[in-house]
């Protein structure tokens, strides 16, 4: 980092954003089998946190691939570089007091723990979104599972590349089992918010 001379300590600070918005940032890290829930339950969150008088900020894997990650693709190590941009910009959102909600696969633990410390594990909530495979690929709502098992896709999360369960989650939530408001009811009380 030649010649770079970052400004943060002349910058407004997070505490005063916090102030001014009466909230505290949090990142809410969604995590799961494409096809499990992600998006609906983190938009679901998002109008009730809204309805609220609580500002979120939902960054969502479809949207993020169709813009500042339109290079990369699904390699073990493209993946890895699609968590770590999310991460960063995730930590502006998060250090601008605002609850901020990842929806990604991010398969691995390796790059949800690069996310943690980008982003600091004291404001990280890692969600699994449970829902199993064979539920993902009986909705297939993309039609994507019935690509990946026709070999058209390669490296497709739970068919022919890994996904890892995180093995501590702040909550899990299977949508196969769950309604979407029992889901959503589940994380406003992890945020600390009464019903
Ligand atoms: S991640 O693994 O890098 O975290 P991300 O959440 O950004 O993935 O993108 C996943 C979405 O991309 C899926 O919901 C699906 O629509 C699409 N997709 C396209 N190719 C693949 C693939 N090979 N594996 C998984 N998802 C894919």
């Amino acid at each position: 980092m030649s010649n770079i001379y970052p400004i943060f300590d002349k910058m407004l600070s997070r505490a005063d954003k916090e102030a001014l918005l009466g909230q505290k940032g949090v990142m809410l890290w969604f995590t799961g089998l494409s096809g499990s829930g992600k998006s609906t339950v983190a938009i679901a969150l998002e109008r009730e946190l809204h309805r609220r008088g609580r500002l979120c900020r939902i960054l969502d894997g479809d949207n993020i691939r169709a813009g500042i990650n339109a290079n990369l693709g699904f390699t073990a190590e493209d993946r890895r570089e699609n968590i770590r941009r999310i991460a960063e910009v995730s930590k502006l959102f998060v250090d601008t007091g605002i609850i901020t909600i990842a929806a990604f696969i991010s398969p691995t633990e390796e790059v949800r723990q690069m996310a943690a410390q980008i982003i600091g594990p004291e404001d990280f909530k890692e969600i699994f979104i449970s829902t199993p495979l064979e539920e993902c690929e009986r909705r297939d709502v993309k039609g994507l599972y019935a690509k990946a098992r026709r070999g058209e896709i390669p490296h497709f999360t739970g068919i022919s590349a890994p996904f890892e369960a995180p093995a501590n989650p702040a909550l899990s939530l299977d949508t196969s089992r769950l309604s979407l408001e029992e889901s959503v009811s589940a994380l406003l009380r992890l945020l600390g918010i009464e019903e």
